[in-house]
């Protein structure tokens, strides 16, 4: 008997690992966090599960649940929206099970980040402008950013920001912002990635506000940074004609050519380069 955490993604019901997917179809109680997972990933169910919608459940209640199925002999899938590495409340669950000793696993989702950037068209990280993207939040009613972790900190770096949990608080992002990546800096908000009524805003600091539909006032992505619209960034040296590298020697006198399909191991001069290698 295992609880199965399993992340169910931004909205679109096949954006869901087939690992997830399995295990969901095989798992008699199902436990999803009903504010943002799509109901219909529940589907995958078997006939008969029990499904349960945690929103306006404590944590103790479900826990309770959890107890319940191990002691019948049970797997349960337990759906968080997105991935799990983020902003799912896993963590406290699992420090639960392991008092209690009850087993678990972890199956990982699409994020929300990755669905906006795809919805965007864009990739976040360019050779020459970012190769950061920093996923931060502001902070909420219950929850309160350890210090350090303020927005302006991150924007001081230049990478990429993907601002969860915040289109409440936008005038506070492009306040605290504004200093840093100056007025100019390029933002997109993305309402519902992936949902099929998905919106996307795009614009700068200095006007980004006035452009939000207020009806957009959950669900959405703050993204800011230089990356955003910039087209003068570098190619990377992955594909370019003349660089000596792994899959593609030079020449026969190139340390890559003498360990051609060892595949085991990196040359010392390549560790830290590993990349999309397609
Ligand atoms: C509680 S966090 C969950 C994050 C999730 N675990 C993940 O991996 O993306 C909820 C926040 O994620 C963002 N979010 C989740 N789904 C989204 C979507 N489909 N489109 C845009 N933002 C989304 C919003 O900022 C929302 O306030």
């Amino acid at each position: 008997m295992t609880i199965h955490f399993i992340g169910a993604g931004p909205g679109a019901p096949d954006l869901l690992t087939l690992r997830g997917r399995d295990l969901i179809a095989a798992s008699p109680v199902c436990l999803y966090a009903g504010s943002l997972v799509p109901e219909a990933i529940l589907a995958h169910c078997p006939a008969g599960a029990r499904i349960v919608n945690t929103a306006p459940l404590s944590l103790d209640a479900i826990i309770d649940e959890m107890a319940r199925a191990q002691a019948a002999g049970q797997d349960v899938a337990r759906l968080h929206s997105g991935d799990l590495s983020v902003w799912s409340a896993m963590a406290e669950q699992l420090r639960r099970l392991r008092a209690l000793g009850i087993p678990y696993a972890i199956t990982p989702g699409v994020p929300a980040f990755a669905a906006a950037a795809a919805t965007l068209g864009q990739e976040l990280t360019l050779p020459g402008v970012a190769q950061s993207v920093v996923l931060t939040r502001t902070p909420g009613r219950a929850s309160a950013m350890p210090d350090g972790e303020m927005l302006a900190n991150f924007a001081r770096t230049g990478a990429t920001l993907a601002i969860h949990l915040s289109i409440h608080n936008l005038e506070r992002v492009v306040a605290e912002l504004a200093p840093c990546y100056g007025d100019d800096c390029p933002v997109a908000i993305v309402w519902r990635a992936s949902w099929p009524d998905q919106k996307v805003i795009r614009g700068r600091l200095d006007n980004i506000a006035a452009r939000l539909d207020p009806a957009m006032n959950r669900t959405a992505l703050i993204l800011v940074g230089p990356a955003l619209a910039s087209e003068d960034f570098d190619d990377s040296c992955l594909y370019a004609i003349g660089y000596d590298r792994r899959f593609r020697p030079q020449s026969a006198d190139s340390p890559f050519a003498q360990i051609e399909g060892e595949r085991g191991e990196w040359p010392s001069e390549e560790r830290g380069e590993e990349r999309d290698t397609s």
